[in-house]
């Protein structure tokens, strides 16, 4: 098993390229990051048990017809990913997303190898109940959801031209990993937690409820995907399970018991609770078992002696 990893280095690469010898037997690992979020780390210790090689390039600009052929597959993580801090950004977002996309996309077509895209649950946005993928009302928040928008439409389009792909919208990601990263709800309030700062809570957020997935499950279920040849073009919500930032303050609070919150306005925030579905993927045999509690704890952890 050859697989291709964009964005090899982020919060969710890291991860699972630890996690695709667990699953594979000793499958070769081509790592693509352009090492903008500087996550060298991501690449110490990696485990004997995977064949690993590290491209330091941009997807854009990636020579893909050397490396594409020889590939099983392909999971484009590489991203711009950090939507509150970019939302004065439409450009830099656009050019680094879609365009990526589009030149991963468009190789992946030509060399008719299968891949996985993760979108987002943040391409619902404001909704007022239960959503499955059947939405058509999408509502994004930021040029983050927006550009995963028209990154997911890129895809179909390709899709009817032959491309094998999946697309997977994530929610939130929780849980530790070497390159993780503290832009998203739950890392970003533990880490506030940890360090005696005010965990800062959108104004309106605090009753909403949001998807989130555990690390541990977005990397089952991209594992889930190749081995189950889910490539027929589909969406799928991932989802471990909806919750309220209410429920993830006092998960934290748990473990740290003296937190403080305090409300901010920022502008992508909205007033409007929602769910996500992720029955679709349920249905093709798959278990979320993540946790919400021991995402937590393993983040408390990792920083028990940061703070005296
Ligand atoms: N983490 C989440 O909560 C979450 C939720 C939904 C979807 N996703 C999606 O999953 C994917 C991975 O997310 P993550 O949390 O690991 O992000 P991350 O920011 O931690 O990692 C992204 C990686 O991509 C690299 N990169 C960015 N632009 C690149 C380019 N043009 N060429 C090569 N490398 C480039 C960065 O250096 C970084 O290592 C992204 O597409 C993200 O939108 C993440």
């Amino acid at each position: 098993m050859r697989v291709i990893v964009t964005g090899a280095l982020g919060h969710i690469g890291s991860a699972l390229i630890r996690q695709l010898p667990v699953f594979f037997d000793r499958p070769e690992i081509l790592m693509v990051d352009n090492l903008s979020t500087q996550r060298y780390c991501s690449l110490f210790d990696l485990p004997a048990k995977g064949q690993y090689e590290f491209i330091q390039e941009d997807v854009r600009k990636t020579d893909w017809d050397k490396i594409l052929p020889e590939a099983d597959c392909l999971v484009h993580l590489a991203a711009i990913t950090d939507a509150a801090g970019t939302a004065d950004k439409p450009e830099l977002v656009r050019d680094n997303n879609l365009g990526g996309t589009t030149a991963v996309t468009s190789a992946c077509l030509k060399h008719d190898i299968p891949m996985i895209f993760p979108s987002s649950t943040s391409v619902y946005g404001s909704q007022n109940s239960l959503v499955d993928e059947t939405c058509t009302e999408l509502c994004p928040q930021s040029p983050y959801a927006e550009s995963k928008i028209a990154e997911e439409i890129l895809i179909k389009d390709f899709v009817t031209k032959g491309l094998k792909a999946c697309i997977c919208r994530f929610g939130t990601i929780y849980g530790k990993s070497v390159g993780m990263r503290f832009h998203t709800a739950v890392n970003k309030f533990c880490w506030q937690a940890v360090m005696g700062q005010p965990i800062t809570v959108w104004r309106t957020a605090m009753d909403q409820k949001r998807p989130y997935l555990a690390l541990s499950d977005a990397c089952k279920a991209l594992t889930h995907i190749i081995k189950g040849n889910l490539f027929g073009g589909s969406v799928y919500n991932i989802v471990t399970e909806n919750h309220t930032v209410r429920e993830v303050v006092e998960t934290i609070q748990s473990f740290i018991p003296n937190l403080t919150a305090e409300y901010v306005d920022h502008k992508i925030m909205n007033q409007l609770s929602y769910e996500v579905s992720a029955n679709k993927f349920k249905n093709t045999g798959f278990a979320f078992t993540g946790s919400l509690k021991k995402g937590i704890e393993e983040t408390v952890k990792l920083l028990r002696n940061a703070r005296a």
